[in-house]
């Protein structure tokens, strides 16, 4: 779906953008965003860059970015986040509300971000910069009545240590496809810009789960996974967000309910 954002939305910072969109897309009541409205979310992702959310991605500053962002530039001396110099993975939280949340994951090279779930969710990332080795799959349908959340069994690989390099196209997943389920490995520094509806939530039966694969030597193509606890000493950082404000609907839930990462 081709937009033509009138003058008054060229002038919001690309983030604001994003925001407004991803308000209009995925606000109660809920319902499956269209095909359409996810080729509009990842136009926009498309346009994006590191210092659109704050983040310095350690190239030599262009005349690239924003119409209207050049108070992001990073030539006019605006702080960013060094974020290719962590040595831990490190979330940047930019917003959460019921319907969605907006982020970036930082990864030093080498870092791994296990192998995780996103129930019921649809999920749209935007590779800012880097390089990153994914790993993915989706669940095989079981032919019996299943919970929505599981927690073994078999899936499809979907993605089997595909390497993708910025610049490229952002992605989607799906609650039932796309890769639902994946792991990702920084080959060097990078950032992924992340969008999730609805966002992970305890409390409504959205955990974030972690998971062990084991391929199918008989099965090429497909691997047993089953729940598994984090690795012991795996850490995600928090950062703060040093990109242009956010206006944000009023009518949103805050950030409150956050459960920010904590340095440890
Ligand atoms: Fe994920």
């Amino acid at each position: 779906m081709a937009v033509a954002f009138p003058p008054h939305i060229m002038a919001l910072s690309k983030v604001q953008r994003l925001y407004d969109a991803c308000d209009v897309v995925f606000s109660s009541p809920a319902a499956a965003p269209t095909l359409g409205e996810i080729r509009w979310l990842q136009n926009i992702l498309d346009g994006m860059e590191a210092a659109d959310v704050g983040i310095d991605d350690g190239e030599k500053p262009t005349s690239s970015s924003s119409s209207s962002d050049d108070e992001l530039s990073p030539k006019s001396g605006r702080c960013l986040l060094p974020a290719p110099a962590f040595t831990r993975i490190t979330y940047v939280h930019i917003h959460q509300c019921d319907d969605f949340s907006i982020g970036v994951f930082c990864f030093p090279a080498g870092a791994t971000l296990p192998l995780h779930d996103h129930p019921e969710m649809v999920v749209l990332s935007k590779l800012l910069y880097g390089s990153v080795r994914v790993r993915s799959y989706d669940w095989v349908a079981a032919p019996w009545p299943s919970p929505s959340r599981r927690k073994c069994g078999l899936a499809r690989v979907v993605a089997a240590d595909v390497v993708r390099r910025a610049p490229c196209q952002a992605s989607v997943l799906f609650p039932r496809s796309g890769g639902n389920l994946h792991a990702f490995t920084a080959v060097t520094p990078c950032a992924i810009l992340d969008v999730l509806t609805p966002p992970y939530s305890e409390d409504h039966g959205r955990p974030s789960t972690y998971f062990t694969d084991v391929p199918v030597p008989s099965l090429p193509g497909f691997a047993v996974l089953e729940e598994t606890d984090l690795p012991e000493g795996f850490t995600v950082s928090g950062a703060p967000y040093l990109g242009p404000e956010l206006t944000v609907d009023m009518d949103d839930d805050d950030d409150d309910d956050y459960d920010s990462y904590d340095d440890e």
